[in-house]
């Protein structure tokens, strides 16, 4: 079984590193001695430790390794075997970029890039520290196009709540080829202590349990949409260390550029030296790494910002939309993640709908499945297909300010696919939105779960008294979708074939 090792201080801690096999494993039996917390854990070597991202440019076969360390001159040293059999080999020394912001100790974000890795295929890296290595653990590879994947998806997630860690345990059983959180990372305000306390013990804790969560950043590559709470504070003045996302996260820079200020980015605020140590951290992440694509296997994922602050009548941002599906024309599936849902049957958030406007766009770049947060429960829509009002000119009506006012309503026509079940009919005509917001936070609107009536006509699953994440299985031109709680009960499933 992979195992990953970590060397904190003179002690060193085995933990079970995500299993590669296709099945789920069982859950410790009743009556297991409590786990270890994180809490209990003092790493002296790193601040955080290693996670596994897309990197900002997206090569094949590649995938881009991740530590905090402190800001001090220290020889790193990441060695790997890209595939079975295969030797050690060094790899370039680690770039790092420092994060020094008001409040919070000088620290680096390393990133090594580990090429040529086979398709697939468990790895092994370990790092080391001045000369002496410090952690190791097995990985699994990015799939290549002709391999079926796993991916699991859940959002809402960073709470600190033992609902999230049972969520982050389950995930972990799951054994995921890699993770989409589409949004609300880490709550409330998306803050380094928030990630420090609240994110990283959970999903990449050394012990493996539903009262700790489990060791899956360092060995799985995690993808993730950035949600309201993810970019609650942008006044820098108020929380010098806000905005977290743009330095932690390693996502690809392949979206649209724009101005911050302007109708795809709102302003930063705060003090001149606060913002400029917020983007000194960020690089190039900010603001381009709010939107973005990637290939996993023989999916093409498009991530986008939907937050209030965003104008999606933009047709910079809605040309780039369009223009990357056309582009993925070759790829088998076509996913989209952004937080908000246009389409969401629960009473809490209803108002936000303005993605719907959107809809148009992912119908014609032949989108499969749209995956959204924000709303913390789960709901599945018929395949539909949605054409917004023409009220103004084509465009929705916008505030003073020019921008699409939050929490408007978007009407138009739509159109659902009700023959379609996702078990004798399983060719959906349109796009299914699934809500995945049940990972952690506060559950919304338990009461609805049993009362179809107070759903909306395009809902056809609705769970809302349970936390649960996504498993999807992506077998060449078939996709198995199956909604699990934290206890391993299956509360949905659809099967869509090409
Ligand atoms: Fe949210």
């Amino acid at each position: 079984m992979p195992v990953s090792r970590s060397l904190i201080g003179c002690c060193v801690i085995l933990a079970a590193s995500h299993a590669i096999a296709a099945q789920d494993a069982a859950p410790p039996a009743q009556g297991q001695a409590p786990a270890q917390t994180q809490a209990a854990v003092v790493d002296v070597n790193f601040i955080t430790k290693p996670y596994l991202q897309l990197g900002h440019i997206q090569h094949k076969g590649k995938l881009v390794l991740v530590w905090h360390a402190l800001d001090a001159d220290t020889k790193w040293q990441v060695e790997y075997k890209p595939g079975v059999g295969r030797r050690w080999q060094q790899a370039e020394p680690p770039l790092f970029q420092p994060v020094t912001v008001s409040g919070v100790k000088p620290h680096r974000v390393y990133g090594q890039a580990l090429p040529g890795l086979e398709p697939g295929q468990i790895f092994t890296y370990r790092i080391s520290k001045d000369g002496r290595v410090v952690f190791e653990s097995e990985a699994r590879a990015p799939k290549g196009a002709d391999q079926p994947h796993r991916f699991v998806a859940f959002g809402d997630c960073g709470a600190g709540t033992p609902e999230e860690r049972a969520i982050a345990y389950r995930a972990y059983l799951s054994k995921p080829d890699f993770v989409m959180i589409p949004g609300d990372i880490v709550y409330g305000k998306g803050l380094i202590s928030e990630y420090r306390t609240k994110y990283w013990p959970i999903f990449n804790a050394e012990e493996a349990s539903p009262a700790t969560g489990g060791p899956l950043l360092r060995s799985t590559l995690f993808v993730a949409a950035a949600g309201n709470h993810d970019i609650a504070s942008r006044d820098l003045g108020v929380d010098p260390d806000g905005l977290a996302y743009f330095y932690y996260w390693h996502q690809p820079l392949n979206g649209p550029s724009s101005e911050v200020g302007g109708p795809i980015t709102a302003p930063l605020r705060g003090p001149d030296a606060n913002q400029h140590a917020f983007t000194a951290a960020a690089g190039r992440a900010f603001p381009r790494m709010a939107n973005f694509s990637f290939d996993y296997g023989n999916a093409h994922w498009t991530v986008l910002d939907a937050n209030a602050t965003v104008d999606w009548t933009t047709r910079e941002l809605t040309d780039w939309v369009a223009n990357d599906l056309a582009a993925a024309k070759d790829a088998t599936w076509r996913f989209v993640s952004f937080h908000q849902p246009g389409f969401n049957s629960s009473k809490t958030h209803f108002d936000e709908q303005y993605m719907r406007i959107l809809s148009p766009v992912l119908e014609a770049g032949k989108v499969d499945v749209v995956w959204n947060g924000h709303v913390h429960n789960y709901q599945r829509s018929y395949p539909l297909k949605f054409l917004p009002a023409q009220d103004n000119g084509g465009k929705p009506v916008k505030g003073k300010d020019g921008r699409v006012p939050k929490g408007r309503r978007v009407g138009g026509k739509l159109t659902l696919d009700k023959t379609f079940d996702g078990q004798s009919d399983c060719t959906p005509q349109g796009v299914i939105y699934v809500v995945t917001g049940a990972g952690g936070q506060h559950l919304y609107n338990p009461e609805q779960q049993d009362d179809p009536a107070s759903w909306q006509e395009f809902t056809y699953k609705h769970v809302s008294k349970v936390h649960s994440l996504t498993v999807a299985d992506v077998d060449g031109p078939t996709l198995t979708v199956r909604q699990i709680t934290a206890d391993g009960e299956e509360v949905d499933r659809f099967v869509i074939k090409k």
